[in-house]
């Protein structure tokens, strides 16, 4: 999948932006503050995602402006689409949204149409943040292959909130254990069925990143990553999620009660699980530099968009913003040169480095919201 064309205008600074984009390489250099960021998430909204920044709606429309116009053509081997969202001043929750010139009623709707992997800032909490960042991506990411997963996740979020509500009646004195039982066995079911998709998108998703980070580290670090589970000791050759480790998920369930009543909350299950990564078999995210820990994120963003374009056959177009800091010039000219068969939008404030190390593709010049090619 690639981006052909790009117009913005009245989203927050950018104005007046009408880009054609190069199918591979596109590097967006400017100063700070000029708009990069901003081009980046107007893209991204289109793809259906909430802003990763988690802007407000009547946040942004530029300031001096009365109205945000964004919108995005894109083309795989099939048909080329196009994505635009308008909203004005004082009325942004009523978007108008389209999609090929259809009316979209929400822009959730869009999700599945444009993808894209975006990397930004944040995501190094991947590494340096809590379990959840870690589960949340790789909950993405098997969403995008497997768009039904979502509800499964929302089950068990339900779920887990009833048996919680459950647990505080029981220490209310309302219910008794046993009442527990009827969460148990469906939350045995979808844990197991949970645990099962991302273990599996984890051990394929390892295989790419253990190959990128040698590139990357011109075969100098070795990377593994795997999936931690709180309730099963092994997944490896196990699928049967409605049986067997239904069963042993249900046991654990049962075997954590008493501890579970006592503190007042369901301590194991998928939502206590974790993705752990090592670099030559140290934890990369206790003993890790803040440049290894910045490649392995990034190694998992670019190894996300691969395992997506060889599980689907069509590519997601890769956003990176501002990932080239901290990194050394080999492993900055491996981010540019060696992201193959995949469109890359990266952001960039060092110009120099660009020019000398950038041999294909398009530039992008930023200045106050207004963006020139060449
Ligand atoms: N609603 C808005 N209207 C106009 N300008 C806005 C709005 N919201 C944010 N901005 C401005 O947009 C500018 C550009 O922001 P952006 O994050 O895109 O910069 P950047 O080029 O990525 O900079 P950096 O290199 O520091 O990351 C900021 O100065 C910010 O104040
Ligand atoms: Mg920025």
């Amino acid at each position: 999948m690639n981006i052909t064309h790009i117009c913005a205008d009245g989203y927050k600074n950018l104005d007046g932006v009408d880009i054609s984009a190069d199918s591979s390489l596109n590097v967006i250099c400017g100063s700070n503050a000029q708009g990069k960021t901003n081009l980046i998430e107007a893209v991204w909204l289109c793809t259906g995602c909430k802003s990763f920044r988690l802007a407000r709606d009547r946040s942004f429309i530029g300031f001096d402006k009365d109205k945000a116009a964004v919108s995005v053509e894109f083309e795989n081997s099939f048909r080329t689409q196009k994505i635009c969202f308008e909203a004005k001043k004082g009325s942004v929750k009523d978007k108008n949204i389209t999609l090929n010139g259809v009316k979209v009623p929400l822009m959730s709707r869009l999700f599945g149409q444009l993808k894209c992997v975006v990397f930004t800032p944040d995501d190094l909490s991947l590494l340096k943040g809590s379990p959840e960042n870690r589960r949340s991506f790789v909950d993405l990411s098997s969403s995008q292959l497997k768009p039904s997963f979502v509800s499964a996740l929302n089950k068990y979020n339900n779920l887990i909130a009833q048996r919680n509500a459950a647990i505080k009646n029981i220490n209310f004195g309302i219910s008794v254990p046993d009442d527990l039982d009827v969460w148990d066995k469906q939350l045995a079911q979808t844990g197991a069925y949970i645990s099962v998709i991302r273990y599996t998108y984890c051990n394929n998703l390892n295989d790419y990143t253990k190959k990128l980070y040698s590139e990357i580290t011109g075969g100098n670090e070795e990377l593994e990553l795997y999936y931690s589970s709180t309730v099963f000791n092994s997944l490896e050759n196990k699928t049967d999620y409605a049986g067997e480790l239904a069963d042993i998920y249900y046991n654990k369930l049962l075997r954590s009660r008493k501890d579970d009543i006592r503190v007042g909350y369901t301590l194991s299950g998928v939502h206590r699980d974790d993705v752990v990564t090592k670099i030559n078999g140290l934890d990369a995210r206790e003993f890790g530099s803040q440049g290894q820990q910045r490649s392995v994120a990034i190694a998992m963003k670019i190894a996300q968009a691969q395992v997506l374009r060889d599980q689907t056959g069509d590519s997601p177009v890769m956003l990176l913003d501002d990932v080239l800091s901290e990194l050394d010039d080999s492993r900055k000219s491996f981010i540019l040169g060696n992201i193959k068969d995949i469109q890359v939008f990266i952001t960039c404030c060092d110009e120099s480095f660009i020019e000398k190390n950038c041999s294909n593709g398009k530039i992008f010049r930023v200045s106050k919201g207004k963006i020139t090619s060449g």
